[in-house]
């Protein structure tokens, strides 16, 4: 692509996005799916007091400033520190703190270091081995956070990525990543995010070749809709990627919390891997494999300078990690795929 034409590029998606953040992602899916996705997105769209602060953060991030971008390597890099000047660096660090807690990462921005509180690249090294590999296919995040998976996503070839969180301070740091990014390439990139819930996204779409659901199902009052509307977003053959939380168990085997599990509220039901194959098998989903276990450490997961609330170790018994702070066994994830048929 020609110096002009790449300019002409990111006039037009500076201006589409200023009007509406959703119009690139729209142009890019087909009529039917088009209008649903654009009628979620408008029903779910919920006022944020912070967003006028927000806006002008995005619109103070630096833009073109370097022709480094680093998509497939564990920190999602952009730039370099020699590229901007001492105020412009501190001006990107102050803005880019005001979207703490930083959850997922890790990133660097010209040289500033996001050490999220995950290590999500670990997550990927975990699971990319597994995987079909994704050059070519359309791929669908559900729960995506600040979106770092699906930076890796298209770094690993994909031609489209959606990723869907409700979280408006997730969707912030996801749309100052892609600014960062896209003022850097000279290609428009095909990596997009709806803040909207499982539940909004337009049912039986079957748009996807590979859809990802991680972290999400234990969070789920009704794990079996969860695993539906995910399997009715595939093709025909398509692939799932569940990553959960699961608890060592017999079939038919599944743990309910008391009331909070690891501190955290919103847990409803941890199922052993041999129950969570049946759910699988029971919503239609053939050749399902569990690929990797693995108990969260408090090395992957932990407080940082982007992070400064409370983290695993925290929420585990000072006398005995292998338990969490209610007595229950602590965090121990799977990750399991299945398809289509
Ligand atoms: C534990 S994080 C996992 C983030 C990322 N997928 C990962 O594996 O690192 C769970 C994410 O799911 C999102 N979430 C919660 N309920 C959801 C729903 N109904 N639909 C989509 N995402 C949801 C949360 O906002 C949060 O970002």
């Amino acid at each position: 692509m020609h110096a002009l034409d790449a300019l002409l590029w990111i006039l037009i998606i500076c201006c589409a996005t200023m009007n509406n953040p959703h119009q690139l992602l729209l142009a890019s899916l087909p009529n039917g799916l088009r209008t649903r996705m654009e009628k979620a997105i408008q029903q779910f769209s919920i006022p944020n007091g912070n967003q006028d602060k927000w806006n002008k953060i995005l619109e103070q991030l630096p833009t073109s400033k370097s022709k480094h971008i680093s998509l497939h390597t564990p920190t999602i890099t952009v730039g370099f520190e020699e590229d901007l000047d001492v105020e412009e660096q501190k001006l990107l660090q102050n803005n880019l703190q005001a979207f703490h807690p930083w959850r997922k990462g890790p990133f660097s921005f010209y040289g500033i270091k996001i050490d999220t509180e995950w290590r999500s690249d670990w997550k990927w090294d975990r699971l990319k081995e597994h995987i079909t590999p994704l050059k070519g296919r359309k791929v669908l995040d559900v729960g995506c956070g600040s979106g770092y998976h699906c930076w890796r996503m298209y770094g690993a070839g994909a031609s489209f990525v959606l990723g869907i969180d409700p979280s408006l301070l997730y969707w912030m740091q996801f749309r100052a990543c892609k600014k960062l990014v896209q003022s850097c390439s000279s290609n428009p990139l095909p990596v997009f995010y709806a803040p909207i819930p499982m539940d909004a996204f337009p049912i039986n779409t079957q748009y996807f070749n590979t859809v990802f659901s991680m972290g999400v199902l234990y969070h789920r009052r009704d794990p079996f809709s969860h695993l539906e509307r995910l399997k009715h977003t595939l093709k025909k053959g398509g692939e799932l990627v569940l990553e959960t939380l699961i608890m060592d168990g017999p079939l038919h085997h599944c743990f309910v919390p008391e009331d909070r599990y690891a501190q955290m509220r919103n847990v409803w039901c941890i199922p052993s891997i041999p129950t969570l194959t049946l759910w699988l098998k029971r919503c239609g989903f053939c050749n399902i494999r569990t690929v990797d276990i693995n108990q969260t450490s408090i090395k992957e997961q932990r407080k940082t300078s982007w992070m400064r609330f409370q983290s695993l170790v925290d929420f585990l018994d000072p006398e005995d990690i292998n338990k969490t702070t209610e007595g229950y066994p602590a965090p121990k994830r799977a990750i399991i795929i299945a398809n289509r048929p």
